[in-house]
């Protein structure tokens, strides 16, 4: 099935827009396309280019924010909002309105925010995310690509208004750019299709690893983060997006998105072309087709 949907979608590759405002993802070619699937039961499979590791970039707010709930419980709550944005991933405006508290952890205001919560908790965040994604995935080659966040960093001119807003409304407590810099770092992190969908297994299997052979997350914390991902994961796309595909998902401007079919299986896409919300264009089609074929979605 993964190789009908490669098959498909090739004629899509090469549409949609790559990252360009962050310069170093501008010379990843658009027509990468790979995809996994690991099932609870413990079937891998892979198609295209699904070893090649890429940035993951939004993708690790999902880490983030699993890693803030496990170690903290439901307190970063007081900081972050559960509702869906309607706004691009990047606005500022409406964190104003709302006196400085985001409407969601996956936005990049609700992201500085559980970053900012983590730092509070465990120090710098991204050795911990990188960490994290070595031992879920049993992959210790798995980083941060520095070059990719210092290029981020050098044009993080919106991420750092936001952050000096979240500063002015006391909802972080980090100095702004140093937040800022740390929160690029977490987003560098290069990770393949493969190995993405190994991490996130857990969201699909009740919160058990496989390849650690316990549960890293409880049921509650499963649930409530698929809960999110359903109403938040994609920003301003998140109707459309269940319109077309109907599963809990995150995307990320490196142009991966990993999605959950709660008790079934994780699958990872990546293809760098992407729509007007900064998702990946080729990818949201291949789930597209995954949905229908194996009724995993909602839309049955
Ligand atoms: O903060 C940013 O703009 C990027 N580091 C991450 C944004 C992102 O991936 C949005 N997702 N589609």
């Amino acid at each position: 099935m993964l190789q009908d949907i490669a098959c498909e979608v090739r004629g899509h590759l090469g549409n949609g827009k790559v990252a360009s405002y962050i310069p170093e993802l501008k010379k990843v070619p658009k027509t990468k396309f790979g995809m996994a699937v690991h099932t609870a039961d413990g079937v891998e499979v892979s198609v295209g280019d699904a070893a090649e590791p890429f940035s993951i970039q939004s993708i690790s707010k999902l880490l983030t924010l699993i890693l803030a709930l496990c170690r903290g419980g439901d307190e970063v709550w007081e900081r972050v909002g559960k509702e869906p944005s309607g706004t691009p991933f990047n606005f500022l405006a409406q964190l104003e309105l709302e006196k400085g508290v985001p409407r969601n952890p996956f936005i990049n205001a609700g992201a500085l925010v559980v970053t900012d919560y983590l730092r509070q908790k465990v120090g710098a965040v991204a050795p911990v995310v990188r960490d994290y994604a070595r031992v879920l995935t049993g992959s210790d080659g798995i980083d941060v690509n520095t070059q990719v966040a210092m290029a981020e960093f050098a044009h993080a001119h919106k991420n750092l208004a936001i952050a000096h807003l979240l500063r002015t409304y006391r909802t972080i407590h980090s100095d702004p750019s140093t937040l800022v810099r740390e929160y690029c770092n977490q987003c560098a992190l290069e990770v393949s299709c493969s190995q993405l969908a190994r991490l996130f297994l857990p969201l699909a299997a009740g919160g058990f690893s496989r390849i650690l052979g316990e549960t890293v997350m409880t049921e509650r914390i499963v649930r409530r983060v698929n809960a999110l991902l359903m109403t938040s994961g994609v920003y301003d796309s998140v109707g459309s997006f269940a319109y077309r595909v109907g599963l809990p998902a995150k995307s990320g401007v490196g142009g991966g998105i990993v999605a959950i079919a709660p008790g079934k299986c994780s699958i990872a896409v990546w293809s760098p072309g992407l729509d007007r919300s900064g998702n990946s264009l080729v990818g949201t089609l291949a789930l597209e087709l995954f949905a229908q074929r194996t009724k995993l979605s909602v839309l049955g």
